[in-house]
């Protein structure tokens, strides 16, 4: 059985991809699973129905760029791996706050990789071999594609916005940690993920939750910005798997051939809640609004998932058909969960004007 008496620190596991990380761990592995979150407004425990009270599942509410608290926990737990998602992950936010982006996803990064370090360095040498530093990043740090071409891990970094930036920073430190001090490192780049418990402000889910309200649907610009959309339960498969079966040292793009423009996206989920939950005789489609553009719109991200694929054997089991449609009719079976998160005060208002 996979990580069998294996102990994994999933950092950010109560965010959205965190949580499916540690759903999948709970369910498909044996690996004993340490949730540690700061738990900030992206967290949500909810996500991990059934998580607490299993014996292979602790939580420790812990911030990544508290060196000692981190210290405490790797001689707590002695973990064999750490995969670290914690992060600050909403470009529109990184636009009006980027102080937080800079502490969590650079400091923070910086802190565990060199907890991390320390840690590797006194175990015995069997379990230094085995010991991996995975980190969780986002193909945003390549910057923004014309038409043409894909990202592979091998296309230079050209971040455009604070968000971006900041992950490209962590996985500049990433690679530094394993040229100069040897820690057994992987990298992997993924494309836009979607799917269950998907904080609102995101563009999925803001659009189903304003959908099913018949609220205006607001889609930035033109609407013609690509994404290269991943179901997250595929993102989660990947990132254990090149957690197992990964070259140290090594990077990996995941991405799900799923490019659509925005609108595409949005019309989709109009359309699938026109027929799940229809409210009028009006089209959800009206509902669509064109509105002001974020500053430094990245035009179009493409992700080159060959090297995945062909090294590791990964594939996307969903594709963007199959799986919007399971993640819309998850936010309409689960509205507890997202009213939870309007109830204790989540607005869903436009940010990031620059203003
Ligand atoms: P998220 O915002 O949903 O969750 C982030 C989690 O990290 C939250 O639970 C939060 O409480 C926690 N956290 C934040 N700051 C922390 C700190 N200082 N210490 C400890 N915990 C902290 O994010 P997500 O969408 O699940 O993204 C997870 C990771 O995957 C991020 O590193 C992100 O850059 C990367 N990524 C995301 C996507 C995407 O489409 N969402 C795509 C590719 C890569
Ligand atoms: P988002 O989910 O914020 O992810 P990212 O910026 O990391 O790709 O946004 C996805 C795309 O959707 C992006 O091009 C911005 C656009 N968008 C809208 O058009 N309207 C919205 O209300 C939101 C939240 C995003």
């Amino acid at each position: 059985m996979r990580f069998n008496g294996s102990t994994i620190f999933v950092t950010g596991g109560a965010g959205f991809i965190g949580s499916a990380v540690v759903r999948h761990l709970l369910q498909d592995t044996h690996a004993r699973v340490v949730n540690i979150d700061k738990l900030t407004y992206a967290a949500n425990l909810n996500s991990l129905p059934g998580a607490e009270g299993n014996p292979h599942y602790a939580f420790e509410k812990q911030c990544i760029c508290d060196g000692e608290g981190l210290r405490k926990l790797f001689e707590k737990y002695q973990p064999d791996a750490v995969m670290n998602l914690a992060a600050e992950s909403h470009v529109d936010r990184s636009i009006d706050g980027p102080g937080e982006f800079i502490q969590t996803n650079i400091v923070g990064t910086f802190t565990i990789l060199q907890e991390a370090l320390r840690y590797w360095r006194a175990l015995p040498i069997e379990k230094r071999e085995r010991f991996r530093f995975q980190h969780i990043s986002t193909d945003e740090v390549f910057g923004s594609l014309e038409d043409d071409g894909l990202f592979t891990e091998t296309t230079a970094y050209a971040p455009n916005s604070p968000y971006s930036a900041s992950k490209a920073s962590s996985d500049h430190l990433v690679r530094a940690w394993r040229k100069t001090y040897e820690l057994p490192t992987l990298v992997t780049n993924c494309s836009n993920n979607y799917g269950p418990y998907h904080f609102p402000e995101k563009l999925i889910p803001h659009m189903i939750i304003k959908g099913l309200a018949g609220e205006t649907l607001p889609v930035y610009g033109d609407g013609k910005n690509i994404r290269d959309w991943l179901f997250v339960e595929d993102h989660a498969k990947a990132l254990t798997l090149v957690l197992e079966r990964g070259e140290v040292g090594q990077t990996y793009n995941v991405g799900g051939r799923n490019e659509r423009t925005n609108l595409q996206v949005v019309e989709t989920i109009c359309d699938l809640l026109d027929g799940l939950a229809p409210i009028s005789e009006r089209p959800r489609r009206q509902l669509i609004s064109f509105v002001a553009d974020r500053p430094g719109h990245d035009r179009r991200y493409a992700i080159d998932a060959s090297k995945l694929e062909r090294e590791l054997g990964w594939s996307a089991e969903e594709n963007f058909e199959s799986g919007i449609e399971k993640t819309v009719r998850w936010y309409i079976d689960q509205k507890p969960w997202w009213q939870a998160i309007l109830q204790r005060g989540y607005e869903a208002k436009r940010v990031g004007l620059k203003t």
